[in-house]
């Protein structure tokens, strides 16, 4: 993999994971991604910004060799994730002499989580600076876009905002720089829902703070680099803005078709309504995908047979998803068929306690659906628009 020059004496010297398909064990990445790493040289001392994944310590060090990197004088730890940082224990070894900055909370959770010894640390916080000749690394903490230690590090002479998984993206590309604009939002979307959403109104305060600094470049830790950050700074504002769109996202299981039925008929009956439809079958969707299109859609609706006195189990994780990351959603339905009895709608209702959207009533009916029942969730459709129109949808 080829080193690649940012700018004056600044580098991109990390990896891309091209086929990694998984992450965290959990979040499909149907692009693969990237671990960005960045050297930057000053007139007298150099620092690494960030690191890789310990399986791509490889590609940093043929990087850094390429560059005839002897010596680094400071790695700066922005974030303490170990596809950020695990990779810190292996380079202190090749370059013993330099210090670890982050700030107090990642140092403890490097401590914590790599045995990075004690004395290896310069501990900054909010406005530090570190000079290297001719660059000023100015460190600016960015708690929450997922971690609670997570910092920015601007390049003041540059103007490059480092923001590690801030703006990040999963994607694996050739390109360093963002290319198709669509693919890139997409991707960044979809990773500020899996990782972000949660953490909402902390990443309103970060994005607010970040107007102090005047940005040219935005390099994250993942994925394409911007050189428009207003790009990508508009998009957040948008995604973390209370809008909602005329949409609902139809969340289904079924085991013998009668589920399936209310939903499909639902979702028909939402597109006359003239409500975009986003339906996922839960027994092969992709998280990412279901985490995206949760970022704005107005309405949720969940639909799940009875099975052992509940609901099916991909629907309780569907659920448990939803409240783990609190999305916008305004409106809540929960649909279903059972054989004999049961309490699904308590128990999915039970597990959604982060957010407060306006349950819908729940149409639950014994075994298939017929003409008449199927007419419950024309109606249904109708109630949802109406709800939408009271948003000015
Ligand atoms: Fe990319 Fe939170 O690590």
């Amino acid at each position: 993999m080829a080193v690649r020059l940012l700018t004056d004496n600044v580098h991109w010297v990390g990896a891309i994971d091209w086929d990694r398909q998984l992450f965290d064990e959990l979040i499909p990445l149907p692009d693969g991604t990237s671990y960005n790493a960045y050297l930057v040289c000053g007139k007298e001392k150099s620092a690494l910004i960030d690191l890789v994944d310990p399986t791509k310590e490889e590609d940093l060090r043929s990087h850094l060799d390429a560059l005839k990197q002897t010596r680094l004088d400071y790695i700066v730890v922005n974030h303490a994730e170990q596809d950020h940082s695990g990779a810190l224990p292996a380079f202190l070894r090749i370059y013993p002499e330099a210090r670890v900055v982050t700030n107090e909370k990642c140092k403890a959770m490097l401590i914590t989580h790599l045995h990075v010894p004690e004395d290896k640390f310069l501990v900054v916080k909010e406005g530090s600076t570190v000079e290297l000749g001719g660059k000023t690394l100015e460190f600016i903490a960015t708690p929450w876009v997922h971690w609670p230690e997570t910092m920015s590090t601007y390049l003041r002479e540059d103007r490059i905002l480092f923001s590690c998984d801030f703006f990040g993206s999963h994607l694996a590309q050739s390109d360093l720089f963002m290319g198709d604009a669509h693919r890139t939002l997409e991707a960044a979307k979809r990773y500020y829902a899996e990782i972000m959403m949660p953490f909402r109104s902390s990443i309103v305060k970060n994005l607010d703070k970040l107007t102090a600094f005047p940005v040219e470049m935005i390099a994250p830790s993942h994925g394409v680099i911007y050189k428009h950050p207003d790009f990508i700074m508009d998009a957040y504002r948008d995604w973390v803005s209370d809008r909602v769109e005329n949409k609902a996202v139809i969340l289904f299981v079924s085991m013998h078709g009668s589920t399936r039925k209310m939903a499909f008929h639902l979702s028909d009956a939402l597109i006359r309504q003239q409500v975009e439809v986003r339906m996922f079958n839960l027994t092969h969707a992709d998280t990412g995908e279901i985490a995206k299109e949760l970022v704005d859609a107005a309405t949720v609706v969940l639909a799940t047979p009875q099975v052992l006195g509940g609901p099916h189990p991909k629907a309780v994780a569907a659920a448990y998803l939803l409240n783990a990351l609190r999305p916008k959603t305004r409106f809540l339905s929960i649909i279903g068929s059972y054989g004999w009895g049961g309490k699904m709608v308590e128990y999915l209702k039970s597990l959604i306690t982060h957010i407060k959207p306006e349950i819908l009533d729940p149409i639950t009916l014994k075994g298939l659906p017929d003409e008449k029942d199927l007419a419950r969730f024309d109606a249904l459709a109708d109630q949802i628009k109406k709800g939408h129109q009271t948003l000015n949808l």
